[in-house]
């Protein structure tokens, strides 16, 4: 669905001081996805198209991490009220609904994006704004609502505060929907005038009040998803939220998590029904797992690769980049790097695979039924044909090797018999 006349600014141009990095804050990554583009997949989901992006503290890196938006820049950071103005002449012909949300804060779901803008034309407002009662409101600005009737008077930000004040609850996300150009009239009267001498976006919310404009606040359903980070500790609380999101997703996709406390599944993995992940299991962005599979305990499988259903990653496995074929098992003590395996390839305990020289990454492929020894290293590039055998200890050094081909010893050399594919070999089940 795609909101008619609305478009959306990210304020995104501060140096996150409190996260003590070189990076900018916006760029820490939850869950292998940098914090701005869950703020701005979200948008996009509620069905934002246009959006804006302030930059300003490692501009020309933080765009390129904002594909498909418009940007512009505030080179000195004098506040967020400050930071919205600097998108006023990009935005002077509009006249709809503006989305402004602060970069740091990645949690605010879909949903509660699209309540805020039905309920702020619903309510034909002036301004919105999404609040939450938290727990521990320390560092948020504060909603500071009338006595008696309960309307919304105005924001006080933590370090204004009086002691009284400290103690309301209700906080304020960032998250806002303006009417345009009304919002920019009122930016152009607030002053600076509190502690730390910035234009806040906050106070033209008081403005308007005062004027007799209408604001009031979308509340969350669930107030940790208002969270802002500011701070390392704050990275982990939003990266646990999101963590248990994804985790939740898999299980009610059908797949058994054996211990969720100790998984940890980056964003977009896909993962079949009935597959089983056990506990201390890392699994990289991007990664699909097909149906029927067991990872872990202790696995590491890293973006750029596909396991096929039934396939088994053991434990101490790392896997990058590679596709492990359906019902092949790599179980124990192995490193895959830019492998492809074929079904029913069964990897010995301890392989590897040397994918790279010092300077190039090279490739392994590994053909249907191979048996590896134990401790075989695979120097790529490396082929092996179908029905492969190595014994163990053998190091293969680069090249093509047919199928069927028993490989033995440092370097490995054929020892001359070719053997029957395994498939046609009696044998016990392993
Ligand atoms: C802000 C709000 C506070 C709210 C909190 C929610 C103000 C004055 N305060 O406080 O009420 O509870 O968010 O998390 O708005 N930015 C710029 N340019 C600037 C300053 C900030 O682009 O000059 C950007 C930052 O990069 C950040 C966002 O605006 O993404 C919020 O700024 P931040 O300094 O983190 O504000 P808070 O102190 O958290
Ligand atoms: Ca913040």
């Amino acid at each position: 669905m795609s909101l008619q006349n609305v478009k959306a600014v990210i304020l995104a141009a501060g140096k996150g001081v409190r996260m003590k990095s070189d990076r900018p804050k916006v760029l820490h990554e939850l869950l292998g996805r940098p914090i701005l583009d869950f703020v701005l997949r979200n948008l996009r989901l509620a069905g934002v198209r246009e959006i804006i992006v302030v930059v300003g503290h490692q501009a020309e890196n933080v765009k390129a991490a904002a594909t498909g938006c418009r940007f512009v820049e505030q080179k000195e950071q004098k506040g967020t009220g400050h930071a919205l103005l600097c998108a006023q002449a990009e935005l002077k012909d509009f006249s709809g609904d503006l989305f402004v949300v602060a970069g740091d804060a990645p949690l605010v779901g879909v949903e509660t994006l699209r309540r805020m803008i039905e309920d702020h034309r619903a309510g034909k407002r002036d301004a919105t704004f999404l609040s939450a009662c938290l727990d521990d409101p320390k560092g948020y600005g504060r909603v500071v609502r009338d006595k008696e009737s309960g309307r919304f008077l105005r924001f006080v930000e933590e370090a204004d505060a009086t002691p009284e004040q400290r103690n309301i609850p209700e906080c304020n996300s960032g998250g806002y929907v303006f009417r345009c150009p009304a919002i920019f009239d009122a930016l152009r009267e607030i002053k600076p005038d509190n502690k730390k001498g910035e234009l806040y976006l906050t106070d033209a919310l008081g403005l308007f009040v005062a004027l007799g404009r209408t604001v009031e606040a979308v509340r969350s359903l669930n107030p940790a998803e208002i969270y802002g980070i500011n701070s390392r500790r704050d990275l982990v609380a939003a990266t646990n939220f999101i963590r248990w999101k994804v985790l939740e997703y898999h299980m009610d996709n059908g797949v058994t998590v054996i211990d969720p406390s100790t998984t940890f599944i980056e964003e977009d993995v896909t993962i079949g029904q009935d597959t089983v992940v056990q506990p201390f299991t890392i699994l990289r962005r991007g990664v699909v797992i097909g149906k029927g599979c067991e990872v872990g305990p202790f696995a590491q499988i890293r973006s750029g690769t596909v396991v096929e259903d039934g396939a088994e990653i053991g434990n101490f496995v790392e896997v990058k980049r590679s596709r492990v074929g359906a019902h092949s098992k790599v179980k124990h003590l192995t490193y895959l790097g830019d492998a492809t395996l074929g079904s029913r390839v069964n990897i010995g305990a301890g392989t590897i695979t040397a994918n790279y020289d010092g300077v190039h990454k090279h490739s392994t492929r590994i053909g249907d039924r191979v048996h590896t020894g134990s401790n075989t290293v695979l120097v790529a590039p490396v082929r092996l044909g179908a029905d492969v055998r190595t014994g163990a200890g053998a190091v293969v050094v680069r090249g093509d090797i047919p199928a069927g081909t028993v490989l033995v010893g440092v370097p490995a050399r054929p020892i001359g018999k070719k053997i029957q594919p395994l498939t046609k070999v009696k044998r016990k089940r392993a």
